[in-house]
């Protein structure tokens, strides 16, 4: 029924997968003796978080963050909230962040500042995809996308499409362009 709405499958479940099993392979190897706090940034990565940490065989923490930029249109107002604050003290702490999706890199670049005051041994910046200028560095990057606009594996349009289990273009036509 969503995938009426769907004009092509850029990356399919086992593509995910595969892709998800290789970072999570590289942080092993990154973090090898050491416990890692993985802060996923809601509500997009959910998902990847979820398939991410399940991944990594190391001892690892979990908490979110959530911050607010876009609403409910298509594209970057600037503008980035904090709607929901760690539960955690990150002090001392390897700390990973999971984004979905590195789109301007305003959101990325904002929380590492921001983390980074809070003085953790380590911050990493991961994301399953990454598009456009980036002003911040991705330590894990799965995908370099094309500027479409995606949704699935968490993404949303409007808070829907999240439960796709695959990646795909969204038909333009149903966000009116
Ligand atoms: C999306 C995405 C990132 C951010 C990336 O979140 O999950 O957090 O935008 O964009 P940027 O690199 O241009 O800052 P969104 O605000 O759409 O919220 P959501 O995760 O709840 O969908």
């Amino acid at each position: 029924m969503l995938e009426k709405d769907i004009q092509e499958i850029l990356f399919t479940e086992e593509q995910l997968k595969n892709r998800v099993g290789e970072i999570a392979r590289q942080i092993e190897s990154d973090y090898a003796g050491k416990e890692v706090m993985f802060i996923g940034i809601l509500r997009g990565s959910f998902v990847f978080m979820a398939d991410l940490c399940r991944a990594v065989e190391l001892p690892c923490t979990l908490d979110f963050m959530s911050v607010s930029s876009y609403g409910s249109g298509t594209t970057s107002s600037g503008q980035i909230q904090i709607i929901k604050d760690l539960s955690e003290d990150i002090t001392g702490r390897h700390v990973i962040v999971v984004e979905d999706i590195l789109d301007s890199g305003n959101t990325l670049h904002y929380l590492l500042n921001i983390l980074e005051h809070r003085h953790p041994a380590s911050v990493r910046l991961c994301a399953l995809l990454e598009r456009r200028v980036k002003p911040v560095e991705l330590h894990y990057s799965g995908f370099t996308i094309p500027d479409a606009f995606v949704v699935g594996y968490g993404l949303d349009y409007s808070e829907k499409y999240r439960n796709l289990p695959y990646i795909g273009i969204l038909k333009p036509q149903v966000y009116g362009a």
